[in-house]
């Protein structure tokens, strides 16, 4: 049986977190699709063309360890903006959404455009401040000398690159759940996000 549970939402809503719980208690397989676009600009990063970039992605490469970095969630928002980047990795995010046993996809358009058939569709979102804070912690605590305002500068820059871009612009799904996680602790962001998928499959 395919169920597709499709999550999107700003940079560091807790989109991340929100689905690997999720994935967890539902037994379903969770694709990060960031990371798709993220291993896409890191190959840029060393010269590769975009689109070259992503149509040679392997499934290895989501698995690089460099993929957390600012440059490249930079690198992954400019390239994520070119078409052709976009339709090169259609195809294999639309498998992983239908494969038997259930998927969780995280993401920026999978409730719009990826899937927009999906049984479930959450958007996850939180206030700036409160998301800048969440990547500043995270960032720091893995040895990134940064700041408040530098993290906040570079969420802004790309959630504004990637809510303007034409081709598949991050929004929200007419029929997406919207969960703000703003004043939520992530035992809260998981409840109400698996209440919404019970919900459904109750339904
Ligand atoms: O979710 P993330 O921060 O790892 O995503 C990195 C960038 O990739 C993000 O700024 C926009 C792009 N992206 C996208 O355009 N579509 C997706 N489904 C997922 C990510």
């Amino acid at each position: 049986m395919a169920f597709t549970i499709a999550i999107d939402g700003p940079a560091a809503a807790g989109k991340g977190t929100v689905s690997k719980a999720v994935a967890a208690h539902f037994g379903f397989a969770h694709l990060d699709t960031g990371l798709l676009y993220r291993a896409t600009g890191r190959r840029t990063l060393d010269g590769t063309a975009p689109v070259e970039a992503a149509r040679a992605l392997r499934a290895s490469d989501l698995e690089a360890g460099d993929l957390r970095t600012p440059d490249v969630a930079q690198a992954a928002s400019r390239v994520a903006a070119i078409p052709e980047v976009r339709q090169a990795l259609v195809d294999f995010q639309r498998a992983f959404a239908r494969r038997d046993g259930g998927a969780v996809l995280d993401g920026r358009d999978i409730g719009t455009v990826i899937c927009p058939e999906a049984e479930v569709k959450l958007f996850v979102t939180a206030s700036d401040a409160v998301r800048a804070e969440r990547r500043f912690r995270e960032l720091r605590d893995n040895g990134f000398d940064t700041t408040f305002e530098a993290v906040l500068a570079d969420l802004q820059t790309r959630d504004t690159r990637d809510s303007a871009r034409a081709a598949a612009p991050l929004k929200p799904a007419e029929d997406a759940v919207r969960i703000d996680t703003s004043q939520m602790s992530i035992d809260q962001a998981v409840a109400s996000a698996i209440a919404e998928v019970d919900a459904r499959l109750d339904g």
